[in-house]
């Protein structure tokens, strides 16, 4: 249920059986950015996420949304655009302690709304969680169904070489499947040959 506008955006309260009651789901501001830290770098050392640096999280911090109960931020996720029809969710922590009380299904909720109201057509993730997506109406799909540009966060994981994370993707729109076509087709014919250096050959008078 939204129940008003504020300043940093739309809120909105989990009302959920099991999620505190005055929890609220909201846009991140620039004071969220020391907890967001906080709980992706925790999962990070365990190797559950990628690390993020204060200076990617405050680049990005319009991408988050947060969870908030009692002062306190226990969840997090961002909304990261890709191409005009496809975004990924990605830097999705709940806090240990509040763990199975729906609030990574609420941030999920709120992560595809806002998807939606940018009239994306999917959203996609890397996870070690399928099940915990699939409960969220994500699939499966093959890594290659993917964007390249959704593998530039690849490049720097320590697991680069032998990635078991798991692809899954959320259709919003069917329009998808046409675009997605498009997408890819445009991606071939971006592939651009480098000039190759040849033995030059020796000068005519
Ligand atoms: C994955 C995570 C975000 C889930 O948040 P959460 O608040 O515990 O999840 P919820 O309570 O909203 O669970 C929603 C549903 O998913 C299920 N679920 C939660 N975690 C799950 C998991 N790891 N595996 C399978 N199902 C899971 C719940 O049982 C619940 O099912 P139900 O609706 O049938 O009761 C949280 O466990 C987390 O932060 N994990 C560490 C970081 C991480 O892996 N992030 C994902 C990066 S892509």
């Amino acid at each position: 249920m939204i129940s008003g506008l504020q300043e940093d955006g739309i809120i909105e309260h989990a009302g959920r059986a099991g999620a505190p009651d005055d929890c609220v789901v909201r846009k991140a501001a620039m004071h969220d950015i020391g907890p967001i830290l906080g709980l992706i770098n925790g999962y990070a050392a365990k190797g559950i996420m990628l690390p993020r640096t204060e200076m990617e999280v405050s680049e990005d911090i319009r991408d988050f949304s947060v969870i908030v109960t009692a002062g306190r931020l226990v969840g997090c996720g961002a909304l990261h655009f890709y191409t005009p029809y496809i975004g990924e969710i990605r830097s999705l922590a709940v806090a240990e302690d509040a763990k199975t009380h729906g609030i990574g299904r609420r941030l999920i909720e709120a992560l595809v709304r806002e998807a939606s109201s940018y009239s994306l057509d999917a959203v996609f993730a890397f996870t070690y969680v399928a099940d915990f997506f699939r409960k969220m109406s994500f699939e499966e799909v093959e890594r290659g169904e993917l964007p390249l540009k959704a593998w530039k966060d690849c490049v720097r994981c320590p697991k680069f070489q032998c990635c078991d994370e798991i692809a899954v993707m959320r259709v919003l729109r069917p329009e998808y499947c046409r675009h997605f076509q498009r997408d890819r087709e445009l991606e071939e014919s971006a592939l651009v040959q480098l000039p190759v250096l040849r033995a030059s050959s020796p000068a005519t008078p």
